[in-house]
């Protein structure tokens, strides 16, 4: 069950997203895309950290976001991409009309089944959807213990990649790819990330504040991090491929 007012928490923000959210390595769009296709469809698109990768592999990107503070950061940014204001369960799109849909970082926040039945309308017969998710890399034991205080049921469960179940409806599974990646990041931005994270918009100030000195001691006593303006996070992610049933 989709908890909506963590869905909605992107609403407030859109610029503190773009600037300190990961992006996306090509490799991950080339798992999706290996051939330019002719029509791509970014669901939940977001200010288009992604989208901004399926340019070069499309003749038409339509962006598809229901946040309008996202959606006008990702116009500002790529003002050659036709976007529409909606969500993925009603998807404003003829039938057929896409090659590929591919949704990063937002799959879970979807109504699974209606979303579905909408993605497969919109894609052509046998039509491929990409699902993706950027992850920590679990062998960083000091971004790992960061997450642990973001969320601290981490570990238990891994909410986001458990959406991208290997039933379906109307897809069959084809693969996943898990790419190893590094970013390098400013100690700066990788704290001010934390800020712009769902379960950290959602919080109150006090417990938001507690949290960031908490993730600040685990920077200062890291031999990785310690002492440091800027280090190395290494980075996953993971890729699912599936197929449009015919
Ligand atoms: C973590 S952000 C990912 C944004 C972008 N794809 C990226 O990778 O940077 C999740 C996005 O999903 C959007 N979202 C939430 N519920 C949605 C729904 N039901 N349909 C479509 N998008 C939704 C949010 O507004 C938000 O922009």
């Amino acid at each position: 069950m989709v908890d909506q007012q963590l869905a909605k928490s992107f609403e407030s923000i859109g610029e503190e997203y773009d600037r300190y959210r990961p992006g996306f390595p090509d490799a991950a769009a080339d798992a999706i895309l290996p051939e330019r296709v002719n029509a791509v469809l970014d669901l939940g698109a977001g200010t288009g950290k992604f989208t901004e990768l399926l340019v070069e592999r499309a003749d038409r990107v339509i962006a598809i976001e229901p946040s309008v503070a996202m959606l006008d950061v990702l116009r500002a940014k790529l003002p050659a991409i036709e976007t529409r204001v909606a969500g993925a369960e009603d998807i404003p799109l003829d039938r057929a009309s896409v090659d590929a849909v591919t949704v990063a970082q937002a799959f879970h926040w979807f109504d699974r089944d209606p979303a579905c039945a909408e993605i497969r309308r919109v894609l052509k017969p046998g039509g491929v959807l990409g699902l993706l998710w950027n992850h920590s890399d679990p062998s960083c034991a000091w971004d790992y213990a960061c997450h642990r205080i973001a969320h601290p049921a981490v570990g238990e469960s891994d909410t986001t990649t458990d959406a991208a179940a290997d039933e379906l409806p109307g897809f069959v599974f084809e693969y996943q790819h898990d790419i190893a990646w590094v970013e390098a990041i400013t100690r700066e931005a990788y704290l001010a990330r934390w800020l712009t994270v769902s379960s950290f918009l959602t919080a109150d100030e006090a417990t938001r504040q507690r949290k960031i000195v908490e993730i600040g001691s685990i920077l200062d006593a890291a031999p990785a991090t310690r002492g440091k303006d800027s280090f190395e996070l290494p980075m996953r992610t993971a890729v699912f491929v599936y197929r449009a049933l015919i």
